[in-house]
Order: structure tokens, then C-alpha cells, then sequence
């Protein structure tokens, strides 16, 4: 199988990373975790970020496929139904984000909000395998960060989302609704399992001053190095670790709005009768 074509956008807003992943034999890609721009102080959505995507795909002769959600995130919106409507493609993300949507319907008393993921074009198991053109992906649920994280791999790439971050970062928080360290240490695992060569590409990156922002390790740097999950560190030591530092964090600045859009596939939240829409605020309930 050829390797795929991967070019990747960093929003240094949110320190996401959205990936396109195109097959060079047939020009199909996938567009992994697009960024919806935000600004928490006006309420206002934009597409900068996400046209510069747009532009790429263009510019590259791209005809998309997919618009794949690693997880349903809690630090920025997905921009991925504008780029349905720019580019076409269906919208995919772990069948458990139906748990989630329950969560999050619950929170935000959210009565349009499904909760049988129907917002969602295609809802992908453990172990499925779909097409980029002629490369061949394969779905891993890789739970723990929250419930319905999904690592993408295709060939000798994996797109692990919050799963993993910089060997020198190291992992993602486990305290959101329905997150566990010990879930996310055995799917760390799980990963670290695949070939050494194998490159893991991440969907954040937090550089320490005076590194720039990098998003590609592969599993033996990770297996070797990283801070938290490396060979050697036990289950009971990773879990001890992650618990005392989810403790100290405080909660992401757009985890509020992230999570009510995202949890209805990226789209947001109906007008009200005066034709304006709302995000909500639940107060005392994260
Ligand atoms: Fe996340």
C-alpha cells in the first residue's frame, strides 16, 4: 500500500492540530479534527482557520471523503459541518460518543440534542475498516481521555488524538464525564503495540518555551521517552500520576461551548424564536 500524503494545520489558538490525509494514488482525503474559530469574548464564530484547509484541499485537487472526529472535544469547536458544506464528505466519530451525547444532553437540558449519535454521518466500531481512496484505514477505540476516542490508523500512520501528546508532554487529562486513567492507560498501550516505525500523529500540541509546536513522534520515541507513559511505568503509577495532575488543572476556556456543538456533530445550537442563537452556561454543575 502507498503511504499516505499528510499535511497538517497547527491553530495556535487552541493548540490543535487538523490533519488532511490524502491517498496520492486517487486524490481522496480525509480531513481529521477541523478547528472552528471562536471568540469566547463575542460569541462569534469565524473560518479562518478552517478555509485555510479549505485552500489546501483546493489548491491540491482533493475530493473529500471524510471529515473524521478523533473524540468529541472539550477546547475547541469542530468546523467540521462548514467543511461539509465547502467540500462534501461524511461525518464520522466513535459509536460511543452516544454515551457522550447522553452526558452532554443531560448538562446542557439540550431537548434538540439526540443522544443515537443520527447528528453524526457515520458512527465507527473497534476493529472497522474504511477507505481513503485505495489506502485502507482501521478504527482502534482507544478510550480514557473520554469515552469515545478513536485512533485512525492508516498504513504506517496513526492519528491518535488526545490519546498521546509529545513524548516530552505526555498524555491528555482523564477527569472530563466518562474519562479514566486506567482506560487510557490500557489504550495507550493498545498503541503503543503497533509497529515501532508506526508515526503517531497527535491533535494537540503544548510546547514548553523554546521548542515550536511539533505534532509527529512515532511509537518507539514514545515508548522510549514520554514523560508519563513510557515502557516500564505501570498501570498503578500512571493512574497515581494522571489522577494528582487532573487535580491541579483548571477547566479549558471554551470547554462550555466546545461541548454543546460538538456533541451535536460540530453544528450549533438551533435559533431561538427571535432568530438568534444561544450557547448556554450551566453554572455550578462542571
Ligand atoms: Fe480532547
Amino acid at each position: 500500500m502507498q503511504r499516505a500524503r499528510i499535511q497538517s494545520f497547527f491553530d495556535p489558538a487552541t493548540f490543535t492540530v487538523t490533519h488532511v490525509v490524502s491517498d496520492p494514488a486517487t486524490h481522496r482525503a480525509a480531513i481529521i479534527d477541523s478547528v472552528l474559530d471562536y471568540d469566547p469574548k463575542s460569541g462569534r464564530a469565524s473560518h479562518a482557520s478552517s478555509d485555510a484547509v479549505v485552500a489546501h484541499v483546493r489548491q491540491a485537487g482533493l475530493t473529500v471523503d471524510w471529515l473524521l472526529e478523533t473524540h468529541a472535544h472539550a477546547d475547541h469547536l469542530s468546523a467540521a459541518p462548514y467543511l461539509k458544506q465547502q467540500l462534501g464528505g461524511r461525518i464520522g466519530i466513535g459509536a460511543h460518543i452516544r454515551q457522550v451525547q447522553g452526558v452532554f444532553k443531560a448538562v446542557f437540558n439540550a431537548k434538540d440534542m439526540n443522544t443515537d449519535g443520527t447528528e453524526f454521518d457515520h458512527l465507527f466500531e473497534n476493529g472497522e475498516h474504511f477507505r481513503i481512496g485505495g489506502l485502507d484505514a482501521t478504527v482502534m477505540h482507544t478510550p480514557g481521555h473520554t469515552p469515545a476516542c478513536l485512533t485512525y490508523v492508516v498504513g504506517e500512520d496513526a492519528f491518535v488524538g488526545d490519546t498521546l501528546f509529545m513524548p516530552d508532554y505526555g498524555t491528555a487529562r482523564c477527569d472530563f464525564p466518562g474519562g479514566d486513567a486506567a482506560t487510557l492507560f490500557r489504550s495507550i498501550r493498545k498503541v503503543l503495540a503497533l509497529p515501532p516505525e508506526t508515526r503517531l500523529h497527535l491533535c494537540h500540541d503544548y510546547p514548553p518555551e523554546g521548542r515550536a509546536p511539533a505534532w509527529e513522534t512515532t511509537v518507539a520515541e514514545q515508548r522510549s521517552s514520554n514523560i508519563h507513559v513510557h515502557d516500564g511505568v505501570t498501570e498503578a503509577e500512571f493512574v497515581a500520576m494522571r489522577s494528582a495532575r487532573d487535580r491541579t488543572l483548571a477547566m479549558p476556556t471554551l470547554i462550555l461551548p466546545s461541548i454543546q456543538v460538538n456533541g451535536r456533530a460540530g453544528n450549533l445550537p438551533p435559533a431561538e424564536d427571535n432568530g438568534v442563537r444561544y450557547l448556554k452556561i450551566p453554572l455550578d454543575l462542571l
